[in-house]
């Protein structure tokens, strides 16, 4: 526990500063090529490049083991202890069990005597966790770990051609934490739902994902740019005041047509979807430690975070990122 006051609140609409200090990634080593698809699939590596933008994506490990080494690294990264960290949100569609949560069993992995809970918003979910964790920086908290973490090969069928060519697993994770006033900030953020389109993504108890591919792909650019710019909108800001653009990595062309709209550009966009599928709530962390680790993000610039997935369910924010 950060203070012993974690837990009081503190009076709503102060200038609490928001800074992600530490970020950390994690991929199984198992690589899962198109080309290696194409031995049971009747599929190429050219149309799925071509249609998707996926070369290959990551299979095995656990959703806890990545959480807890991509949680390590960020810790690491933050310069802090376990005993820092006063809560614990893990984002994920493919936790290890039904119930208990996954996100007790990484704290306990990681010597975290805090809060513990798993969040369920498929890939909007770890845009959904660092609102979360904003929040829980106005009610007291110190320091946040936001866990974005998926073993999406438990629950996708490879020999299917309309979702095996696209999901694979990692984990991404931030420490949230408060910041000196006017430095670090979360500018704004946008959080929706339409659950008339459940059926479109889904998957049951003991199934596998199910999905309207084309339906998705329509829906996902409609709701990026309208999330997009209500964040935009709230924060005073337009597309040119972006410097960096983390968008969830589903399908290189959803992203593509929605910047049309929004006039946002690939070059100002942080990209891993070649090299790890779709990979849900892990996709923005995972693209943002890359960005990271490239110098693509420097103090003061402005990160907008843009994520979607089933639900159907969409989240944005934008970040006056702090070093
Ligand atoms: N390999 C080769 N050919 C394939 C194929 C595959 N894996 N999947 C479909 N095809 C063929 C179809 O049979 C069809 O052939 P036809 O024209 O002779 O009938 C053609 O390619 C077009 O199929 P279609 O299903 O219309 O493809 P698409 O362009 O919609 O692409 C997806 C399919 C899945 C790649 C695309 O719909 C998509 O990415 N949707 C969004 C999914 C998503 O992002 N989900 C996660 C959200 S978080």
């Amino acid at each position: 526990m950060a203070t012993d006051t974690a837990n009081a609140p503190r009076p709503m609409g102060g200038p609490w500063g928001f800074k992600i200090a530490g970020v950390g990634a994690a991929l199984p080593e198992k690589i899962l090529t198109n080309e290696d698809l194409t031995a049971w699939m009747d599929t190429t590596d050219e149309w799925i490049r071509e249609r998707t933008g996926i070369e290959e994506r990551r299979i095995g490990g656990s959703t806890s083991g990545l959480s807890t080494e991509a949680a390590q690294l960020a810790l690491a990264d933050a310069g802090v202890e376990a005993s820092d960290i006063d809560q614990v949100i893990l984002a994920t569609t493919s936790p290890d069990h039904i119930c208990p949560g996954t996100a007790p069993a990484v704290a306990r992995e990681l010597g975290i005597l805090a809060g513990a809970f798993d969040l369920q918003a498929a890939c909007s979910g770890w845009v959904y966790g660092l609102v979360m964790a904003n929040g829980l920086l106005l009610q007291g908290m110190d320091r946040i770990l936001v866990i974005g973490a998926e073993s999406l090969d438990r629950i996708t069928d490879y020999h299917d051609r309309g979702t095996g060519i696209l999901f694979g697993n990692g984990a991404g994770a931030a420490v949230v934490e408060r910041a000196e006033p006017g430095h670090g900030e979360l500018l704004s953020w946008d959080l929706g739902s339409n659950g008339n389109y459940v059926h479109i993504l889904y998957a049951d108890h003991g199934g596998v994902l199910q999905m309207d591919g084309k339906e998705v792909f329509r829906q996902a650019v409609t709701v990026m740019q309208r999330s997009a710019t209500a964040s935009m909108d709230k924060a005073g800001l337009t597309a040119d005041d972006i410097d960096l653009v983390i968008p969830h990595q589903a399908n290189v062309r959803i992203v593509e047509s929605a910047w049309k709209k929004l006039g946002f550009s690939m070059d100002k966009t942080a990209m891993v979807l070649a090299r790890t599928g779709n990979t849900s709530a892990a996709s923005i962390p995972l693209a943002l430690d890359d960005a990271r680790r490239a110098g693509r993000i420097s103090d003061g610039d402005i990160v907008m975070f843009l994520g979607f997935g089933a639900g159907m369910t969409w989240a944005s924010a934008i970040v006056r990122w702090a070093e």
